[in-house]
């Protein structure tokens, strides 16, 4: 369902708030204990569209999946059966990428598809290595997007070396490899997020690590634990975008993810300029603690390399930053950012360009200067929650200008409560809208 929205509200941020669960750390709770040898708890859960996608397609397959209080449990199969129906996995590439590996092994017929965007997006970077390990899988559009159908068999044991750090490539053939008849490697060119990698071990999966390759040997996850779920700091992004940017605020998100490989926004943010503190650390399974950001004037900064697969889905709101910082800001390295949900150096170049940004765009990233004064602006948000969301802070640097964003439903999708967090760190700069969106804030005021 579409439901459009008139942003209106004026900075500066303050306030202390919790964002809700990782997306990446839910979709594998649900997925590696689905296949484990015994019942799992998770708690913290992200309760939203992308997550409630990987949980149906656990119990396609098998799972029993129930909410019991502040936990969800699973109860894994004894074995994993075909699924009964088509896969559909909506917005969600992580759930349908993990899926292809998962399901390579399932013997029967399976076929995943999604919505429009997700078969719009490339399957083909996990299709061929899978194939390599024997699987049979087949794509629509000369086997590049979904739908994917795969005939699930038995797999061999492979190294693979990855052309791009991806990880959901690298996830979904370490998920193969669980079942394969010998150990699977994959090399990527830089580190992207280890989620997999810290679950399967706390899993008591034999997993080693060596450099930027990840070797696993065949096993079943053991279960019986609780997963916790940190609050996803790609969700927090947004609001410690704003705060660093506009002078006056300091906001405290509680409780937040802090895995290394997840936390190349804060070095941006702390190479800009801004003031960054962290409480209450905690260091075990998936790193967490509490973070403060302080307003404070921004310069641009490069981000290319390494850094770029610790802050890819923070991109859009750091462009969002960079109209604000003094000087150029250079992203490069950056072309994943063409086949997300959509092709966000487009969306978001698009949306900066008519609010008045001063961007270059480059195949790969982009230039920004600043500081540029923004002017209200009517976006398109084309099914992708982080270019609505970063839309939507791009508003507070307006001047009482607007943003009309032409459907946010897709903020459903990782950040149903988006809107009320941004209701409750802001001002509303008028109390009603024509046209009020699904999904907007607890003041009525989009
Ligand atoms: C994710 C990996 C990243 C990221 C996506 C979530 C994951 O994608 O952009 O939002 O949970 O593994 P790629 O693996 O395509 O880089």
């Amino acid at each position: 369902m579409r439901g459009t929205a008139v942003c209106c509200r004026s900075g500066p941020l303050s306030g202390a708030f919790q964002v809700p669960g990782d997306k990446s750390v839910s979709h594998r709770a649900l997925l590696f204990s689905a296949l484990a040898g015994s019942p799992s708890k998770v708690r913290g859960l992200l309760q939203a569209e992308d997550v409630g996608a990987t949980r149906r397609a656990v119990e396609a397959i098998g799972a029993v999946v129930r909410d019991e209080g502040a936990f969800v449990v699973v109860e894994p199969p004894d074995r994993l059966c075909e699924p009964a129906d088509v896969v559909n996995c909506g917005n969600s590439g992580t759930s349908l990428r993990l899926l292809c590996g998962v399901l390579s092994t399932v013997p029967g017929l399976s076929v995943l598809t999604g919505d429009a965007s997700l078969r719009q997006r490339p399957v083909r970077r996990v299709m061929e290595p899978l194939r390599r390990m024997g699987a049979v899988l087949h794509a629509r559009g000369g086997e590049r997007v979904p739908p994917v159908v795969i005939r699930g068999g038995s797999l061999r044991g492979m190294r693979h070396k990855l052309e791009v750090a991806s990880a959901q490539v690298k996830s979904a053939l370490l998920l193969a490899g669980l079942f394969a008849d010998g150990e699977t490697t994959v090399e990527e060119p830089h580190l992207s997020r280890d989620h997999t990698e810290r679950m399967l071990r706390g899993m008591g999966i034999d997993l080693r690590v060596d450099g930027l390759a990840v070797t696993v040997a065949p096993g079943r996850p053991r279960g019986g634990g609780t997963i916790e779920v940190p609050g996803d700091i790609s969700s927090a992004a947004f609001f410690l975008c704003a705060a660093a940017a506009l002078e006056g605020s300091e906001v405290t998100v509680r409780n937040v993810g802090m895995n290394p490989s997840r936390t190349g926004v804060l070095d941006v943010l702390e190479a800009m300029g801004a003031r960054l503190s962290v409480a209450n650390r905690v260091d075990e399974g998936e790193p967490r603690g509490d973070l403060t950001v302080t307003a404070a004037p921004l310069h641009g900064t490069t981000i290319s390399g390494a850094l770029v697969p610790r802050l890819i889905d923070e991109l859009p709101v750091i462009m969002v930053a960079a109209t604000q910082a003094r000087g150029r800001t250079v992203i490069r390295d950056a072309k994943e950012l063409r086949v997300k949900e959509s092709d966000r150096l487009a969306s978001m170049g698009e949306a900066l360009v008519a609010a008045g940004a001063k961007i270059e765009l480059f195949e790969d990233g982009c230039a920004i200067e600043g500081p540029t004064p923004l002017r209200g602006v009517s976006v398109h948000t084309r099914l992708d929650h982080r270019v609505a969301m970063s839309m939507a802070i791009a508003q507070l640097f307006m001047g009482g200008g607007e943003v009309s964003l032409d459907d946010v439903s897709c903020v459903g999708t990782s950040f149903p409560s988006f809107f009320s967090i941004l209701d409750r760190l802001t001002t509303p700069t008028r109390s009603s809208s024509a046209g009020e969106g699904q999904g907007e804030g607890a003041k009525g005021t989009p």
